[in-house]
This record gives structure tokens, C-alpha cells and sequence, in this order.
């Protein structure tokens, strides 16, 4: 923090005014639930983006970036899905998306730095954009961090920063897992509803250990994909009379899935619902103490994410067998999928045998080198 002020100070020519922080994120379980009305299951990561920011007091936004070469200016006013685009976007978005929201908002001096490896599926995008958040809500006097629902305000502004001026199609649990995430817990989101409640995860009393590995495995046509999975969530909500997937009863989803067309769609769908129901299954089990029912979800998600959504891709699919052929009791993709990140529960004594075996298939098949380092839940966005 002190070198990230020191940075600003020579780039803007005095000292920031602070310093915020947001987490990224994995999430444990419900995943492509989100835009469905859906539930998801994220913990934040002790890997944090840092803010350093002041007013700029010109309506001016002026941001540089440690991951980034130059500083990028654009008027509040100018800012658009054009300007200033890449990755400030996600900077004036956020300001962009709090103005729309009749708050008020100007200028900034921005520097961030990050420790959330950036495009590895653990959402440095949203911790990016909650960074700036929370930093605008102390700067402009917003009041937003103090409560819960102020906290959900911002993650909604951040969703729109992401879909309107980054032009991403994600769904919410992003921002609300940086915003909202408590330490040593879980955040189970309902996005029909909007409430939240924590669920204990401390994997740690119990002898375990989260081990996360990018897979750094890089895919083409992977936004394509995700808006193309969401497109045909919706087209099929549409043709079953609903308003989401969310709303198709678990108990009645063969009849319901009769109702479509055979094949694709139908798979899409039951991916969907049976998520949503593993969710629930997760809090029980993580409420019981229950381990190995937890890895057996995180099997099931994976397989249901693999053959049903068609989202994964051999990187995930061989990090996550060879997880649990190490003794890893579940693994699964997490995010949105086509690379990104794998998440595996493992007896903390078998952490590094897990992580190298990983690394051993990996160079064995040609892929590139994975990265594995183990998670506790973390504390969200300040
Ligand atoms: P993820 O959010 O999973 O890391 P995305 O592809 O959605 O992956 O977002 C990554 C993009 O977000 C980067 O390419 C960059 O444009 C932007 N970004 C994230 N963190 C930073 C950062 N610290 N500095 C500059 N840009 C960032
Ligand atoms: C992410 C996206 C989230 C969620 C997830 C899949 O990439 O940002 O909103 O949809 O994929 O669960």
C-alpha cells in the first residue's frame, strides 16, 4: 500500500487521499445460476485489488494502472461503451453507472495494483470495479459501505459498469461476492429475491484446504459462448411461460423439460435447475459439517457443467480428475468456464501432492504451466 501511494503521488503529483481494496472471488457452488434468478455460493479471495485514489475536482477521470502501460483520461460527461474503452472501462463505468443513478459523483485520480491474476476466471474485473466503488462512496460522501443494502446498491452499479460500458453480459454474483463476502464464510445469493445470507466455511477446523489452480488455458469465442448460454436460458424461460429458469420446479423438471425442444436446450435447462438444487444440498451439508457430501456436490456441478452446459474445456477437465484421483474430495470449474480456474476440497496434508500432480498431467498433455495455491474466505470490499 505504502509503494501504491508512492506510485500515485508520482504519477498525479500528491499523495492519495486513500487507499481502498475489493476481493476477488470463487465460487464454490451455482454456477450459470446467476442471470437464471438462481442461486451461487461465492467466497471472496484474500487476493485483493487496491485503489488508490483522490477527487481529481475537474470532472476528470484519470486512471493508471500497475497491470496497465499510460494513464487514460476521460470526462465523466464522454464516458460510453467507446469511451474510453479497455480496461478503463471498467473504471468509468462504475462512476458512469453511480451518475445514472442521480447520485453525485465527479472526477478521480485512480492508481490500482492487483493481486487477483487478471482474465484467471476469479473475477479481477469486479474487484477492479468495487475497488472504485467503495472508493467512491467515501470520496463523494455516498454513505453506501455501512450497510448491507447500500453495499447491494453498489453491486448493482458495478453489474451495470460491467454489462453497459465493458460490455460483458455477466450477471450479478461478481459484484455482490466482492461487496459482500465475510470473512471465514460463504455467501449464498438468491438473485430472484436479492437476499444474502452467510454461511460458515472454514474448511481449516476441519482439516481441509481449498485449493484453487488456474489453468491459465486460454480459449477464443469465450464471451460469444457465455452470452449464446445465456441467450438460450432466456429463450427457453420464454417458451416454458416463465419469468426465469429459477421459477421451473425441480420436482416437476421432466415435464417441463418435455415441454422443449429435444437436445440442446434441454440439457442447458436441467443443467440450470439441478444447480440451483445442489446449491441448497451445499449449505446443508457445509451446515453439517458434512465434507464428502460437499465434494460429491462439487463432483456433480462439475460433470452437470462438462456434459449438460458445455462450458468447460480439457485444462478444467484434467485439473479436476486428477484432483480427486490425488485425494481431493470434490473439484469443479468455477466461473464462467471455457479455462479459468478449478477448485478442489483436499486434506490439507495432501495439499502439495494435489497441486503437483496437477502440475505433472498438465505438462504431460501440453498444456501450459497451472498456477495452485490454497484460499481461506476473505473479507469484502473497504
Ligand atoms: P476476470 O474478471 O475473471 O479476471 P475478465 O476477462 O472478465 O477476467 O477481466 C479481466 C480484465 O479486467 C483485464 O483484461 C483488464 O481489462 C481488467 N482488469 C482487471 N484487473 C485489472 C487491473 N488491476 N488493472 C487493469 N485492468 C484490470
Ligand atoms: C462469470 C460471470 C458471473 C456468472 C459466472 C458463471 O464469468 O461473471 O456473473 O454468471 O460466470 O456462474
Amino acid at each position: 500500500m505504502d509503494r501504491l501511494a508512492a506510485d500515485f503521488e508520482r504519477i498525479f503529483g500528491a499523495a492519495p487521499t486513500g487507499v481502498w481494496s475489493a476481493p476477488g472471488r470463487v465460487n464454490l457452488i451455482g454456477e450459470h445460476t446467476d442471470y437464471n434468478g438462481g442461486l451461487c455460493l461465492p467466497i471472496a479471495l484474500p487476493q485483493r485489488t487496491y485503489a488508490a485514489v483522490s477527487r481529481s475536482g475537474d470532472g476528470v477521470l484519470r486512471m493508471a494502472s500497475a497491470q496497465q502501460d499510460g494513464v487514460v483520461e476521460v470526462s465523466l460527461d464522454e464516458i460510453s461503451p467507446e469511451r474510453p474503452g479497455g480496461w478503463s472501462a471498467y473504471v468509468a463505468g462504475v462512476l458512469w453507472a453511480l451518475a445514472k443513478d442521480g447520485l453525485e459523483v465527479g472526477g478521480l485520480d485512480v492508481l490500482v495494483d492487483s493481486t487477483v491474476p487478471l482474465g484467471a476466471g476469479l473475477s479481477s474485473s469486479a474487484a477492479l470495479e468495487c475497488a472504485v466503488a467503495a472508493a467512491s462512496s467515501d470520496l463523494f460522501a455516498l454513505g453506501l459501505l455501512g450497510s448491507a443494502d447500500g453495499r447491494g446498491r453498489l453491486a448493482a452499479r458495478c453489474v451495470e459498469a460491467e454489462n453497459t460500458i465493458a460490455g460483458a453480459p455477466t450477471g450479478g454474483m461478481d459484484q455482490s461476492a466482492s461487496l459482500l463476502c465475510d470473512e471465514r464464510a460463504a455467501l449464498l445469493l438468491d438473485c430472484r429475491s436479492g437476499d444474502t445470507r452467510q454461511v460458515p466455511f472454514d474448511l481449516g477446523g476441519a482439516g481441509h484446504v481449498l485449493l484453487v489452480t488456474d489453468t491459465r488455458a486460454e480459449h477464443a469465442l469465450v464471451d460469444g459462448q457465455y452470452a449464446a448460454r445465456r441467450g438460450a436460458c432466456e429463450q427457453a424461460a420464454r417458451d416454458l411461460g416463465v419469468e426465469t429458469l429459477r421459477e421451473v420446479d425441480p420436482t416437476a423438471l421432466d415435464e417441463a423439460l418435455a415441454r422443449l425442444s429435444p437436445g440442446e436446450v434441454r440439457r442447458r435447462v436441467r443443467h440450470v435447475v439441478t444447480e440451483i438444487e445442489r446449491v441448497e444440498a451445499a449449505v446443508r451439508a457445509l451446515e453439517a459439517d458434512d465434507l464428502t457430501e460437499v465434494g460429491r456436490l462439487f463432483d456433480a456441478s462439475h460433470a452437470s457443467l462438462r456434459d449438460d452446459y458445455e462450458v468447460s474445456c480439457a485444462e478444467l477437465d484434467v485439473a479436476t480428475s486428477t484432483a480427486r484421483a490425488h485425494g481431493a474430495l470434490g473439484a469443479r470449474m468455477t466461473g464462467g468456464g471455457f479455462g479459468g480456474s478449478c477448485i478442489a476440497i483436499v486434506p490439507s496434508d495432501r495439499a502439495d501432492a494435489v497441486a503437483t500432480a496437477i502440475e505433472a498431467a498438465f505438462a504431460e498433455a501440453g498444456f501450459a504451466a497451472p498456477q495452485s495455491f490454497t484460499v481461506t474466505a476473505s473479507g469484502p470490499a473497504a
